[in-house]
């Protein structure tokens, strides 16, 4: 067993603590592999933001979970050497089963979500309990789900989102102890979130129905999934040089800054960072054929994922300056 204490990480508990009281979302990146990770660092070090490093299933697949754990114990340690003491959480994104959860949690897991928004209810509540169970006793903290994104989850390929009802939120809460709750108001994973007519604005997200569910459960903190902006400067190079991304469109900064300042206290980001790497490398290889060695491509994709990370601490979720 691994406590995630003795990495000097820390549960989620605490971050959420603050960033409700302050206003302010908690960013979420995922990382799959050894540049993603050092843009995040870097780039939460340099804007002095509290942190939350998500693991999937599919991450834990592609760099094999003991690496992933050592990298995120080297992350520590650089946090630690910079002097710039930003708390930071290791969380599973997307946990799909118990032993998916337990297995994080004993090789140094700070948090986890347990997903069971693809199950009935009465399923969800049951699975997420168990997890609740055993995580708390190694005080871990644990993201519960209700309602469905649309789009390519690990395991849940819904054939439509649902919007979560607040009529069960404060139920679940309630029955599975959960520290905090994902909620499907509009969002969903990916670069494709919205089909808009080019010019069109795409809908705004439901805050009729996030303001249900802090009205049913105040002061509670609430998760946002699916929640890239997809930015178009991104997916313009990635277009120029040789891709195939017309169409893709995210949440508007100006909604997720709306969500921020709720009981919204952790903001999930995943494909804007798989663009900016996408659109750098693409460039370098369209402007530098004869280049060749990965350090050349991938470090300046990594450095411009930092300046990415810190414009949306800073601009976006308000966590910058927060440590
Ligand atoms: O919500 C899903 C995350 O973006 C993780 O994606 O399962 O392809 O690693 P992945
Ligand atoms: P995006 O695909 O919008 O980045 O969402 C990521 C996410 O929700 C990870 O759990
Ligand atoms: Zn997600």
């Amino acid at each position: 067993m691994v406590r995630y204490q003795d990495l000097g990480l820390s549960n989620t508990r605490d971050m959420f603590k603050k960033a409700m009281a302050g206003g302010y979302a908690i960013p979420a990146y995922n990382f799959n592999n050894m540049e993603q990770l050092q843009a995040i660092i870097q780039g939460c070090i340099e804007s002095r933001s509290p942190v939350i490093l998500q693991i999937s299933k599919g991450a834990r697949k592609y760099a094999n979970q003991t690496l992933l754990r050592y990298m995120a114990e080297g992350a520590m340690q650089i946090v630690k050497e910079s002097g710039v003491p930003i708390p930071v959480a290791l969380h599973l994104d997307h946990g799909d089963s118990y032993d998916l959860c337990v297995s994080c949690i004993e090789t140094g897991f700070s948090s986890v979500m347990i997903d069971g928004s693809g199950l009935p209810y009465a399923e969800n509540v049951q699975l997420t309990r168990k997890v609740v169970d055993y995580a708390h006793k190694a005080d871990v903290t644990v993201e519960g789900e209700l309602g469905v994104l649309a789009g390519i989850e690990d395991h849940v390929s819904p054939a439509a989102s649902h919007y979560t009802d607040p009529n069960d939120v404060e139920d679940f809460v309630k029955k599975t102890g959960v520290d905090s709750l994902a909620i499907s108001i509009g969002t969903s994973h990916g670069a494709f979130k919205f089909k808009v007519k080019p010019g069109e604005q795409p809908p705004p997200l439901r805050f009729d129905i996030l303001e249900e569910v802090e009205r049913r459960i105040p002061g509670f903190p609430i998760v946002l999934h699916g929640a890239s902006s997809v930015i178009p400067e991104y997916v313009a190079i990635i277009n120029k040089f040789g891709g195939k991304m017309e169409g893709a469109v995210g949440v508007s900064e100006d909604q997720l800054r709306r969500a921020a300042k709720s009981a919204v206290c952790k903001i999930n980001i995943d494909s804007d960072g798989r663009l900016v790497v996408t659109a750098i490398i693409r460039k370098v290889f369209a402007e530098e054929p004869k280049e060749f060695d990965p350090r050349k491509y991938l470090g300046p994709a990594r450095d411009e994922l930092a300046k990415l990370i810190v414009r949306k601490n800073r601009d976006v979720l308000g966590s910058a300056g927060r440590v």
